[in-house]
């Protein structure tokens, strides 16, 4: 048997994206190219992803991103055995764009097409990059989404904990916002925490010490607009204290939540147990450090992925494409419609504010 050659596209945000990869019949992969297109100067202005500017920037790019990556391949579409795209969580304009372009371009090349779940392209990526075996634990802390996933195998997800209203990323986005600091905050606030006094403000640590693995941010942000607000005008050193402050109630509450996880995983029949981190907040330091730390602690492998594959990109898209085929999942029907939600896990009931932007993963 021959390697398999999936094309994949992603465009949930504001990252537009085509990637090709391999899947070698023992299950170990290889990106063979993958462009990723950033949209943050069109979006930065505003503080934060505008969801029409996003859908017209990925229409411009996306064709010619699927004509790069196929020709860094060296390949044609006749030599791709499969088409992915993202049909969501996400922006329903992006994920239009790009969901119509997978099965154009599957239609016109007689290839199978898969709607890939965007959370699905996170959870398997470790598998990629790491080959690791099912079950794994995988934290995913973006712009749009905190969750603690059970990847227990393909299509087959159980989610542990969510967060009942902020992600984590957008927590980091809103501080910067309300400090003056640039888009996108998480960067912005971990280079002000270097130099912050991290005890000057107590900030509220949500659900630490809750049986129940969810997460809550709105409540430290409230807090950190208040300490702002009092304080007011801030020097620079408030910004940094309060950054300090904010990023440490993040990094124990994380520390808390992930704990309690990582001890429940520990009861679990398993070979090698394993803790994956996805999405932008994990290029954050701080909650790496402790991360690392806490499996180290519960006797867990720690995999963090090379950060472009962490963040919103293609290969994960095509590399959920080629797992599917190769399990031999159904491919998905050229009526399939995208979805702006779309839980991993089915059985998993929506908690309040779950998806709420559904914009980012
Ligand atoms: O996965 P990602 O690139 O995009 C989507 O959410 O789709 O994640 C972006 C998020 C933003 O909220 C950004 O502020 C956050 O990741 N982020 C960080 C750091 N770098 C990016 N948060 C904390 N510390 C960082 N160093
Ligand atoms: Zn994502």
């Amino acid at each position: 048997m021959r390697d398999s050659l999936i094309l994949g596209i992603e465009t949930s945000c504001d990252e537009t994206a085509a990637a090709v990869v391999a899947r070698a019949p023992d299950g170990t992969g290889r990106i063979v190219s993958d462009v990723v297109l950033s949209q943050i100067a069109e979006h930065s202005a505003y503080g934060g992803v505008v969801p029409e500017i996003a859908a017209r920037a990925h229409v411009d790019a996306l064709d010619g991103l699927v004509k790069a990556a196929l020709a860094q391949a060296g390949v044609t579409l006749g030599d791709v055995d499969a088409v992915a795209a993202t049909a969501g969580p996400g922006l329903i304009g992006g994920l239009l764009v790009g969901l119509m372009t997978g099965k154009a371009i599957a239609r016109a090349a007689g290839k199978p097409l898969y709607a890939i779940n965007h959370l699905e392209g996170h959870a398997l990526t470790a598998r990629l990059t790491d080959g690791l075996a099912f079950p794994y634990l995988m934290l995913l802390v973006s712009g749009g989404h905190t969750q603690l996933v059970l990847v227990k195998g393909i299509g087959d997800y159980e989610r542990w904990g969510t967060t009942i209203d902020d992600a984590l990323g957008e927590a980091f986005d809103k501080t910067a916002k309300l400090l003056g600091l640039p888009y996108p905050g998480g960067p912005a606030v971990e280079a002000a925490a270097l130099t912050g006094d991290a005890d000057r403000f107590a900030f509220p640590r949500p659900l630490v010490g809750e049986a129940r693995l969810d997460f809550s941010f709105s409540g430290l942000k409230t807090a950190v607009r208040q300490a702002a607000q009092a304080i007011a005008p801030l020097s620079d050193q408030d910004v940094a204290d309060i950054c300090a402050s904010f990023q440490k109630a993040i990094t124990r509450t994380l520390k808390d939540r992930i704990g309690r996880g990582l001890a429940r995983y520990r009861q679990l029949p398993q070979g090698a147990p394993a803790l994956v981190v996805a999405g932008g907040v994990a290029a954050n330091k701080a909650i790496r450090q402790m991360l690392q730390g806490l499996c180290t602690e519960h006797g867990v492998r720690f995999v963090a992925p090379p950060m472009s594959l962490c963040t919103d990109n293609a290969a994960m898209i095509a590399w959920a494409g080629a797992e599917r085929l190769a399990f031999d999942l159904a491919p998905d029907p050229l009526s399939a419609s995208p979805r702006s939600r779309w839980p991993l896990d089915a059985k998993a009931e929506a908690l309040i504010g779950y998806g709420k932007r559904g914009a980012k993963a």
